[in-house]
């Protein structure tokens, strides 16, 4: 790599750990048991690799409870693009992603961790996430703002070591959109997974134990950190 695409791959890379959004956001529980809620969809079909070995390191010290779903597991159907919910609330296919949208509305925290495959997330997340169409029905033809608390979130991403995470951490930024993230700790990527597994990627476990603290906090904004 020359000189200067190395620049532009540090000055990418550099931009990628700054917070998407900024600004204070102070979550308050309100009714439930008060209980912190995580949302994480796990995109690896390795049910010990990388991204399940972020995923653990995280959920050993979150607060509160975590729904874990994992994209490999056949239980969401892609989209149809049947066009229901361009009229009507919710999802006409009724599988797995029902109990997701229930989770949605209710839980505090949404994480998307996946490897990365051809520099995107892999196909059965996005799979997974194209039924996330229904909030933007909501918005751009129904004008209604679906119904979902606000959220923080994190993207986790494993990769072999080729090419960057860019596309993969845009998709997932746009995803959490979606999900009415308002605040995205910044990127989280064990990025050289060919010879460190994430399990032994130090800086990125450090990172974990950073971004835990932020989810634990319901009052600490990425821009604080
Ligand atoms: C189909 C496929 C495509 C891949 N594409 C990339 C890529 O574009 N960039 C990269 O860094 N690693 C790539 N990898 C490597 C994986 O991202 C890497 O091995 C990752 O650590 C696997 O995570 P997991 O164990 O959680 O599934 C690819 C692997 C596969 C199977």
């Amino acid at each position: 790599m020359d000189e200067t695409a190395q620049r532009v791959r540090a000055e990418r890379f550099a931009a990628l750990t700054r917070p998407l959004y900024r600004g204070k956001m102070i979550l308050t529980k309100e009714g439930g048991d008060g209980r912190l809620k995580t949302l994480i969809l796990n995109g690896s079909p390795r049910k010990n690799g990388d991204t399940a070995a972020m995923i653990a390191h995280l959920q050993a010290q979150l607060r509160g409870e975590t729904k874990i779903i994992r994209a490999y597991d056949g239980k969401i159907a892609p989209c149809t693009d049947c066009r229901a919910c361009k009229i009507k609330k919710g999802c006409v296919i009724s599988d797995g992603m029902q109990a997701v949208y229930a989770y949605l509305e209710e839980c505090d925290h949404v994480v998307i961790a996946s490897p990365i495959y051809f520099s995107e997330l892999s196909g059965a997340l996005l799979s997974v996430a194209s039924r996330l169409q229904t909030y933007f029905s909501a918005r751009f033809f129904r004008k209604e703002e679906p119904a979902l608390s606000r959220k923080k979130g994190a993207v986790l991403l494993a990769g072999g070591g080729t090419g960057d995470p860019v596309r993969a951490y845009t998709t997932a930024s746009e995803l959490l959109h979606y999900m009415n993230v308002q605040e995205i700790y910044p990127l989280i990527c064990s990025h050289n997974t060919d010879r460190i597994p994430a399990c032994k990627d130090e800086a990125v476990l450090k990172q974990i134990g950073r971004a835990a603290a932020f989810f634990n906090d319901a009052g600490e904004a990425a821009s604080d950190l």
